[in-house]
């Protein structure tokens, strides 16, 4: 068994509020990301997949395959988009970067199977200093 993970990135806005929640009750839970105009996060997503190494061609699997899963499935929905208001697989969630991480999760893991690889792990970095691991269901 071996891990391996691609990296990619996105930008998106978001805002985490809660409609029965006042501005300032907001802004004491949520902090700055619950400014009503928005703002965005230079994101970045670590994909990481186990499986086997394939004797023929010493790779886990195919980066290039992994890569383009990732951009189709996942990227190309959030990359410059708006979490809260254009991306179905977050809609009625808090756009949390633990609900983003779940969200990628699932949007992922049916196409990972087709690489005869596993989902180990989708890593959402926020920022610089505040990032979110979620390794699914099975080991919570
Ligand atoms: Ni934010």
């Amino acid at each position: 068994m071996i891990h391996i993970t691609r990296r990619e990135r996105f930008n998106a806005a978001h805002r985490l509020f809660r409609e029965d929640f006042s501005d300032q009750q907001n802004l004491e839970v949520f902090g700055k990301c619950s400014n009503p105009k928005w703002h965005g996060h230079n994101y970045e997503l670590f994909v990481t997949v186990k499986g086997d190494i394939d004797e023929k061609t010493g790779f886990l699997v195919n980066l290039k395959k992994l890569s383009k899963i990732i951009r189709d499935h996942v990227i190309e929905k959030l990359d410059h988009k708006n979490i809260n208001l254009e991306v179905e697989f977050m809609q009625d969630k808090l756009a949390s970067t633990e609900n983003l991480a779940v969200g990628i999760w699932n949007e992922l893991e049916p196409h990972i199977k087709g690489l005869d690889a596993e989902l180990h792990c989708v890593k959402v970095v926020e920022s610089e200093n505040n990032f979110v691991e979620y390794y699914g269901d099975r080991n919570e």
